[in-house]
């Protein structure tokens, strides 16, 4: 049995070139048991023909937003109130603008407004229109309305640029639509990576955070269905799909962007290896090997997440922890100290944690723990954040 056994979908077809591939989804979709509906925007017709989706979904597909056809000449109504979710795929900039705006000028964005289900996008455009700060407003404005993004992938494109910007193939759609979105709606900001601390103006201290933890819980954290920003350090990673990324580099940058952001969110994850020390003073010019010894004067930088706690008591937090021994009493003592909700934590004994694919995590909470034995980080992240979408859900139910 799968997971759209019996769910009523309407497939939305924006004009774009990979209006083909959507004949394949409604395929897929019908044989994971779902009944669908097509509704076309004008411009996908110019790029296939209705008639294949009519022979496809056994049912005449839906172009015009005033519907002779419908019981009150209002097929948007009627369509509306029938899906249980609604997926575009492609969905062009054009359509994600408009939506994104509230435009109802045709039937497809006329059915979303219409309608309470939940709404899942795939975008596909060129990718130089994908990164445009337009896009990427509207993409920001969609999500935080709840909006799930599925994608887009990355690769060689039909107008030949490479990037992002292809739809996700059928069949990722298909599986990304089977996973529960257990975190629709919920705001999720993260730290990633390493704290750089200027001695001068060529050299910093630093630590071997490759923000690939906090990388994967952020990609976790978007399949869940949250919109997620991510504040990194500086790290050589791609920034996971459909998640806002701000780049900073010192803890003191950490501390500003997160303070900023920490209000507008449902969670806050701290996955980042924040330095503790800075330099008291950065030398303006490069220091000079005159004497056999250097001297640096350190100060203790604030600690982000205790501040975050401190400033925002309707945030859900979540610490990592990262610990060369007595694993489970120094990440107790943490979650008391810094006042969060989760701690999870790591040893980074003998090169584990750090820079590596794999990790494992000891989850811990006021009256409950959770092991997660090693794994790859990926797969690791999903696990926590099933376990923090629990928490953070029980927790809310508390609040109400
Ligand atoms: O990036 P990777 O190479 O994949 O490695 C992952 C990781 C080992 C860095 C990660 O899993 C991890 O453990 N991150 C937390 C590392 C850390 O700094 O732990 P800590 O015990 O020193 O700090 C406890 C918590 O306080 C952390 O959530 C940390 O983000 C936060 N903190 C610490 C200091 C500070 N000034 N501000 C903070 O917010």
């Amino acid at each position: 049995m799968t997971a759209l056994l019996g769910k009523r979908i309407v497939l939305g077809i924006s004009g774009g070139i990979a209006a083909y591939k959507s004949a394949e989804l409604t395929r897929l979709l019908i044989k994971a048991g779902a009944q669908v509906r097509v509704c076309m925007t004008p411009a996908a017709c110019e790029f296939i023909q209705p008639l294949t989706f009519q022979a496809l979904s056994s049912h005449p597909v839906h172009t015009t937003l005033l519907d002779t056809a419908a019981e009150a000449g209002m097929g948007h109504i009627e369509l509306a109130r029938w899906a249980d979710m609604i997926v575009i795929a492609p969905a062009t900039a054009d359509l994600m603008a408009r939506f994104a705006h509230g435009h109802a000028d045709d039937l497809l964005t006329t059915l979303c407004l219409a309608s309470a289900a939940p709404l899942y996008l795939a975008p596909a455009m060129n990718q130089q229109m994908w990164k445009h700060p337009a896009t990427q407003a509207n993409l920001q404005r969609l999500q935080s309305r709840g909006v799930a993004i599925l994608g887009p992938d990355q690769g060689v494109q039909a107008c030949g640029d490479v990037g992002m910007g292809r739809m996700l193939e059928p069949e990722a759609i298909l599986a990304a639509l089977q996973q529960p979105q257990l975190l629709s709606g919920i705001r999720i900001l993260l730290t990633a990576g390493p704290t750089r601390e200027a001695i001068d103006p060529v050299r910093f201290l630093t630590n071997r955070s490759s923000g690939k933890m906090g990388y994967a819980v952020a990609a976790a954290a978007q399949e869940f269905g949250a919109s997620v920003t991510l504040i990194s350090g500086p790290v050589a990673l791609d920034t996971p799909l459909g998640v806002e990324r701000i780049w900073v580099e010192s803890a003191a940058d950490m501390l500003e962007a997160t303070r900023y952001a920490a209000g507008l969110n449902d969670i806050f994850i701290a996955t980042a290896a924040v330095a503790d020390y800075t330099p008291k003073q950065v030398a303006t010019q490069k220091i000079k090997k005159n004497n056999d010894q250097l001297v640096l004067e350190m100060t203790r930088t604030t600690d982000i997440l205790v501040t975050v706690v401190k400033e925002n008591p309707k945030l859900f937090t979540v610490g990592f922890a990262a610990e060369t021994q007595n694993l489970m009493e120094y990440a107790r003592g943490k979650l008391e100290r810094k006042g969060v909700h989760m701690i999870a934590a790591n040893s980074v004994a003998e090169g584990k944690g750090f820079d590596r694919a794999t990790n494992a995590l000891e989850v811990v909470w006021q009256g409950g723990s959770q092991s997660l034995p090693e794994m790859d980080k990926k797969l690791l992240a999903r696990a926590l954040m099933a376990i923090i979408s629990q928490r953070y859900q029980q927790w809310k139910g508390m609040q109400a």
